[in-house]
């Protein structure tokens, strides 16, 4: 299998359609090592990795420390609040001195966007970027491209939209890069206060009924409402949000009937979605969390490979 010519995983504004296809393929062969009874390879055996979250994390941190030890990578995880950033110590320190230890690969979680980045041209160590700030999440983006792909067969051409606070989400960001790359249609709907200022930057038309925006659609993506990161009311109450813009099985009835209903989670049930809708048969919301061990395995197998040599 060929490898990727790269160090680092930061986004998938500057990953080429080539790059996400092998990503796609690759993680299709690892999903197949997920199913099995006994779920290890050799691949990663004497290389040791990092994982670095400066933020909560359930589905990412887990699948992330799954794919390490499915592939028998040595690994360890280091939140940021119990770490010595508590201290005083900066970021650029903190993985200097555990790079020293023998690490080849950083995941890392950061609030602030473009810490990834910044991490990246420090160190010699592979980074990937398992969130950073408003910025992008990539792998989250290549494991719901990898789902759709699954379920669908192709990208191209799929009319995908995506609902609710795409001005905070990295997620949407990470979307909008890699699905448009990939040959589909995205839009985005939501108030018009949680939609990004520099709409024209990503190519992709915004609605504000979500109603309008979903007719004909094959994907509707909801997305989170990120609280943590809106500094000033940007809509009335939740209640009207959920009124107005959540998801529901009337609000998405101008879809085609296959439609397939995503979210990365965490889910803020009866929110940007209804419980009924996330449990439906459409809902594939816990396909993606399963593709994400098989993608996050994709990407150390081409990021670091087998057995280093001496
Ligand atoms: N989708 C996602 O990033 O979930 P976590 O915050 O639980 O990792």
């Amino acid at each position: 299998m060929q490898a990727l010519r790269r160090k680092d995983i930061l986004s998938l504004e500057e990953i080429s359609a080539e790059e996400i296809t092998l990503i796609l393929e690759t993680a299709r062969s690892m999903r197949e090592i997920m199913l099995r009874k006994i779920k290890k390879v050799p691949t990663l055996r004497g290389r040791a990795i990092l994982n670095l979250f400066y933020e909560p994390s359930t589905r990412t941190k887990a699948s992330f420390e799954l794919a390490q030890k499915y592939m028998s990578a040595d690994s360890v995880s280091v939140a940021g609040s119990s770490s010595s950033l508590v201290k005083g110590e900066t970021l650029k320190d903190t993985v200097r001195n555990v790079e020293v230890m023998g690490v080849e690969c950083v995941i890392m979680r950061h609030p602030v966007s473009g810490a990834a980045h910044y991490l990246a041209r420090n160190i010699n160590a592979s980074v990937i970027n398992a969130g950073d700030g408003m910025h992008e999440h990539p792998t989250q983006g290549l494991l719901d491209l990898f789902t759709i792909l699954d379920k669908k067969g192709r990208l191209e051409k799929l009319k995908v939209v995506i609902v609710g606070d795409v001005r905070h989400s990295r997620v949407a960001r990470s979307n909008i890069w890699g699905l448009q790359k990939m040959g589909a249609e995205v839009v985005i709907a939501g108030p018009p206060t949680l939609m990004p200022p520099d709409l024209e930057a990503f190519g992709v038309k915004a609605y504000d009924r979500v109603e309008e925006a979903v007719e004909n659609a094959d994907v509707v993506m909801a997305l989170r409402l990120q609280k943590e990161r809106q500094d000033c009311g940007l809509f009335p109450s939740l209640r009207e949000y959920a009124e107005i813009y959540g998801l529901t099985e009337q609000r998405v009835a101008n879809a085609k009937d296959d439609l397939l209903i995503m979210h990365p989670g965490p889910i803020n049930r009866g929110v940007e979605i209804s419980s009924s809708l996330a449990d439906s048969p459409r809902s594939v919301v816990l396909d993606q969390v399963t593709g994400g061990v098989a993608v996050r395995m994709a990407l150390f197998y081409l990021l670091l490979g087998g057995i280093k040599e001496e």
